[in-house]
């Protein structure tokens, strides 16, 4: 790309598209794909557009990340994650007990892949993609991603997990720990694990061992005093694998099918 090509973007807010011209380096532009994307970020942050849906034949994709420098936006997708990204880099892998072969950790997760934590540029990345493999996850807009993130950041006890194609960006994977907080047992804290999920194209990767083993040792990290999860009976297998027994317990639920709808 030159200085001044032109590029049709979609701006956030705005219904129709609009035409913008970079202020661009042109022989930068031209590289590997790594590249390409650092380069995407600051083209984003000249035009002030949140969205790019439509790019110059120099990228091949129809959809890259989305990151918001709008100040009246209100809507922000960026790289700002859901909780401190060292504390999965600080856990104790050796202390990890199942067995990876080849062998793969949090900090190498294999080839173009990475693991760290939920981002709202992740809604650009698929995340709702793998999701939906799990569950139904409903029509969500990028508000009502960004205001449930902001809640479950705030909080504090919400740990989304991603594993990324960093070729493809991709979402390709995902599993949730959420630390409920107790006044039994000296107020103390219980891990939960949620939404555990591999995009069908990469099962038996590996990946579901290792963000289920990932998120076990950063509840004992975080020192939860147990962890547990629901799980169906063809799933039981999979997570003896990390040490979980059936409980003696009986799951109980009771559903409201109308409600529990997101309300903007
Ligand atoms: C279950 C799931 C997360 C496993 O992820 P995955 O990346 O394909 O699994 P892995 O490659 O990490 O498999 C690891 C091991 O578990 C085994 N395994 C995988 N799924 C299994 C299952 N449902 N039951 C028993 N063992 C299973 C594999 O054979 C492998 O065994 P090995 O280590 O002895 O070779 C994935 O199949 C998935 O997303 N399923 C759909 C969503 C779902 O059911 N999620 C769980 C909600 S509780």
């Amino acid at each position: 790309m030159n200085v001044n090509d032109t590029c049709i973007t979609r701006t956030c807010g705005e219904k129709e598209s609009k035409r913008s011209h970079f202020p661009f380096p042109g022989p930068s532009t031209v590289g590997p794909q790594r590249r390409l994307t650092l380069e995407y970020h600051q083209l984003i942050s000249y035009t002030g557009c949140h969205s790019f849906i439509s790019l110059c034949e120099y990228f091949t994709r129809p959809s890259f990340g989305c990151v918001c420098h709008r100040r009246d936006c209100g809507m922000l997708l960026n790289e700002t994650p859901i909780f401190e990204p060292s504390l999965l880099q600080e856990l104790d892998w050796s202390s990890n007990t199942v067995p990876f072969s080849p062998p793969i950790s949090p900090s190498s997760p294999g080839e173009g892949l990475v693991l760290r934590p939920l981002c709202t540029a992740d809604f650009h990345r698929g995340f709702f993609k793998v999701l939906s493999q799990l569950t139904t996850t409903g029509d969500v807009t990028p508000e009502q991603f960004t205001k449930k993130f902001d809640h479950m950041k705030k909080s504090g006890d919400y740990y989304v997990v991603v594993v990324e194609d960093t070729n493809l960006r991709q979402i390709v994977a995902t599993a949730t720990l959420i630390t409920e907080h107790k006044f039994i047992h000296s107020c103390a804290k219980r891990g939960r694990v949620e939404e555990v999920v591999v995009s069908d194209v990469c099962r038996g990767k590996q990946l579901g061992k290792l963000l289920v083993s990932v998120l076990t040792l950063l509840s004992k990290k975080l020192e939860c005093y147990k962890i547990t999860l629901e799980c169906s009976p063809t799933n039981v297998a999979f997570y003896q694998k990390f040490g979980y027994t059936a409980s003696h317990e009986t799951y109980m639920q009771c559903r409201f099918p109308n409600e529990g709808q997101q309300k903007l």
